[in-house]
This record gives C-alpha cells, sequence and structure tokens, in this order.
C-alpha cells in the first residue's frame, strides 16, 4: 500500500533488537463519503476497482456514508472525481497515522499488574497482542483449567506455515452437547475480536470453577468451540508491517496476495460484494473452501455437525448484529427467521443494556443495503437448516473515525456487553 516506512524496532528483554518495516498512514485522510443512489455507488465501486489504494472501511451504499481510507498521492484525484461526480464527502480524519499511534499506545506495565492481581486474571486485557502472544495465553488458560480448556490444532496450516488454534470449552461431562462456534479473528485488522474471544473464555472458565450459574448453565448445556486467532497470518502481518491488513496472506501475483476469507465460504460463492480484481479487499478467491482458514472451519463443522447448533462469526466495526441472509441483494429470510429473531432481538437488548452501547440488528440488506456472498455464518445456515447463525460487528458505531483502531481499553466493555448476549443466548436457545 504505502511507499512510506519506518523501522519499528522493539527493544526485547535481551537487548535484542528486533526490527520490521512498518506501513505509515500520514497524511492518509479518512473520507465520509455520501452516496445518493447506486449510480453513486456504482460510481463508487468502480474507483474501488480502479484504484485498489483506495481502502473501503465500510462500502458504499445507497442513501448512505462510505468511509473510505485515501492515500495522499490519491486525494487529489479521488476528490476530483468525487466534485464531478456531485458526491459530497465530509473529512473524518486529516491524518490516519495519529489514529493508528492513539490507538496502540500501551497500558503500562504497573497498570496492567495492578489490574491483573485484583481480578487474578491470567490474560492481559488491557492490551492487544501478537499472535505468538495469543498462543502463549492459550496454553496459560489450557494449563490453570485443564478440566475445562481443550486446546487444538485445526486440520491445516496457514499459507505461511502457522496453526489455527481450537479452543473447546465444557463444564460437565458428556457427550453429544449441543454445540457453539464462536469465530473471530477471519479478518486480520479486527483486532477487538480475538481480544474478545480471550476474555470471554477466561470469564467462562473462572466464573465456572466460581460456581457462577451463567457459566455453569453455559458449560454444562453446551460445549463451546472457540477459534481465536481464525487468520493468523493476516492477524500477524498487521502487527509486523501493515496494520490495515484484511485478508489472508496466500501469494497470487506480484499485485495481488490475500483472499477474502469471509467472501470465501460455500453460500453463494462469487457473486454479491465481491470483485474479481485479486488485488481488492473484497476478493474471493478461486472457489469456495479453495483457503486453508476456510476449510478448517469447515472440517470442524463437519465434524461435529449433528451436535452444532450455533455459528456466530465475529467482526468489527459498526455495532451490528447482523442475521442471514447476508448475500441476497433484498431482504430474504430463512426458514428459521422467527425463532432467530427472537432469541437475538432479545441479545441485542442485553447488548445495549450492559453498557449503553447502541448496537442494531437487522440482515445486512436491512441496515445497509449491501449483500455479501460467501460469508461464514450464511454458509453454517445453508449447510445445516434451523441453525442459530448470526455475525457480530463489535465497537466502536458505524460513524467513529476509530475504526478498526479500538483502543485497548474498550477491550474488557466490549467483552463484558458480547458476553452479555451469550448468556442470553445460551438461555434462550430451543434446541
Ligand atoms: C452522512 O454524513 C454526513 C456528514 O457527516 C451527515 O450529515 C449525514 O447525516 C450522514 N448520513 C447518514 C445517512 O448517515
Ligand atoms: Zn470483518
Amino acid at each position: 500500500m504505502a511507499s512510506l516506512t519506518f523501522s519499528l524496532c522493539l527493544l526485547l528483554a535481551t537487548a535484542l533488537a528486533v526490527c520490521a518495516e512498518q506501513e505509515r498512514f500520514d497524511g492518509f485522510q479518512l473520507l465520509f463519503v455520501y452516496s445518493r443512489n447506486l449510480d453513486d455507488v456504482k460510481f463508487l465501486h468502480q474507483i474501488g476497482e480502479d484504484y485498489v489504494d483506495i481502502d473501503f472501511w465500510r462500502e458504499a451504499t445507497p442513501e448512505n456514508n462510505a468511509t473510505i481510507m485515501v492515500p495522499p498521492t490519491l486525494l487529489n484525484v479521488f476528490k476530483y472525481k468525487l466534485d464531478q461526480q456531485g458526491i459530497s464527502y465530509t473529512i473524518m480524519v486529516n491524518d490516519v497515522q495519529k489514529i493508528v499511534e492513539a490507538g496502540s499506545a500501551r497500558t503500562p506495565d504497573e497498570e496492567v499488574a495492578r489490574k491483573r492481581e485484583l481480578t487474578g486474571a491470567k490474560v492481559d486485557h488491557y492490551n492487544y497482542h501478537t499472535y505468538n502472544q495469543i498462543v502463549n495465553y492459550l496454553n496459560e488458560l489450557k494449563n490453570a483449567y485443564p478440566a475445562r480448556i481443550q486446546l487444538s490444532n485445526l486440520n491445516y496450516i496457514t499459507y505461511e506455515g502457522r496453526i489455527v488454534y481450537l479452543v473447546k470449552m465444557t463444564g460437565s461431562a458428556g457427550s453429544n452437547k449441543p454445540a457453539i462456534i464462536v469465530e473471530t479473528g477471519i479478518h486480520a485488522r479486527e483486532w477487538i475480536t480475538p481480544a474478545t474471544s480471550l476474555w470471554v473464555m477466561e470469564k467462562l472458565a473462572r466464573d465456572y470453577n466460581a460456581n457462577d450459574a451463567n457459566a455453569r448453565m453455559m458449560l454444562d448445556k453446551y460445549d463451546w468451540y472457540f477459534i481465536p486467532v481464525t487468520n493468523p497470518d493476516g492477524y500477524d502481518h498487521t502487527h509486523s508491517t501493515n496494520r490495515m491488513w484484511r485478508k489472508n496472506k496466500r501469494y497470487i501475483s506480484a499485485r495481488c496476495t490475500g483472499i477474502d476469507l469471509n467472501r470465501n465460504f460455500d453460500a453463494m460463492w462469487g457473486t454479491t460484494g465481491i470483485s474479481t480484481n485479486c488485488a481488492s479487499d473484497i476478493y474471493p478467491g478461486t472457489g469456495p473452501f479453495s483457503e486453508p482458514e476456510t476449510a478448517n472451519i469447515r472440517d470442524l463443522f463437519e465434524s461435529i455437525y449433528s451436535n452444532v447448533v450455533a455459528y456466530l462469526s465475529v467482526h468489527s466495526y459498526s455495532q451490528f448484529l447482523l442475521v442471514p441472509w447476508g448475500y441476497t441483494e433484498y431482504v430474504s429470510r430463512p426458514a428459521n427467521a422467527a425463532e432467530l429473531d427472537r432469541v437475538t432481538l432479545k441479545m441485542l437488548q442485553t447488548l445495549i443494556a450492559t453498557h449503553g452501547t447502541q448496537y442494531y440488528h437487522g440482515t445486512a440488506w436491512q441496515l445497509l443495503n449491501y449483500a455479501a456472498s460467501g460469508a461464514a455464518e450464511d454458509w453454517a445456515l445453508t449447510r445445516k437448516a434451523g441453525l442459530y447463525g448470526m455475525c457480530y460487528e463489535l465497537r466502536p458505531r458505524y460513524d467513529d473515525p476509530r475504526g478498526f483502531i479500538l483502543p485497548a481499553n474498550e477491550i474488557i466493555g466490549t467483552a463484558e456487553e458480547f458476553y452479555a448476549s451469550i448468556v442470553v443466548m445460551a438461555a434462550e436457545m430451543r434446541v
């Protein structure tokens, strides 16, 4: 993306300096761009195809604002084209680098130590972590709660050779319990989602052992399958090189790297909400399940097919609780829509009530006039009728200029409201 880079050197305790070239976002602007109608949407979509370095944080949809990050080299041409088309915009952020820096501020060690001592937490929930650090924490959680947590590897390693870990959580023994899959971190830059997963897993294990009624209900009634970092190559890349990376890291050609994993599932694959340009952030790959990361989820799902009752695909940002179908360019609902809405609307209430965070509920088309094919929860519900399939877009709200760069001091609040909603889900589902 950017040609400007700088050396980020992390001094380790061993005084070894590890330096990586980090993309910078100096002078990148974040624009709020209003589409009056479908013509404007098509116009913006074409710009996205022609200039892959223009990053659509949120897609253009009719009578709505797209959130678009533009590098300084393309600002003039982009604004000129908007003016020509008569499209209006406002500048949300003048210098994205400042947002990135504010969002990567670390909570001081002493403060983290003090807070962890208060709560007895194994995991530092006051900072975001690298993939390797998350793997360390998963092992610590497993060691601390061996009866609650089983840690294993999914079938396929990634393009760059990383392992995708699966965390199975359970309470009382017993086979054939209904199962719930919680997938986070499929989009690399959505850091709040693996962080939420870590907090929720630790909360469940600790509360269960402390005889908390909610945790007991959740783990005794169900087996939970967490995939905390579904896309470890992409996630690692957001730490080492480019904070704004979304896709996996499959090499395609000199100008193209990465598949959008949440367009790669077998749900009307390759139809809506995609680009056939391999450099695009919404390139769906060459066919359904072409990628190890999505094939991992398919194989897990098939291996527990008769038990699985719910599939949660967790993303950021916008504060949405999305229900299927997501792939159609009109409102179309699955056969179990009434039951799905009964439960998810109760979940919505608690998402809002926990901290007063305004979440919104609906299909992607209802909320956004946007459809996207090949998404995980659509596939899960296609594969198994009656399933509780849903997609979260966590904090911040859709019009918040921080977008993917949510400061770490919002991890716990975000995770608490998410947790409250899955307590309701576990209590309400009819299985
Ligand atoms: C789009 O953004 C403009 C400028 O910030 C705002 O006035 C308008 O209300 C927004 N429209 C929608 C539909 O969000
Ligand atoms: Zn996402």
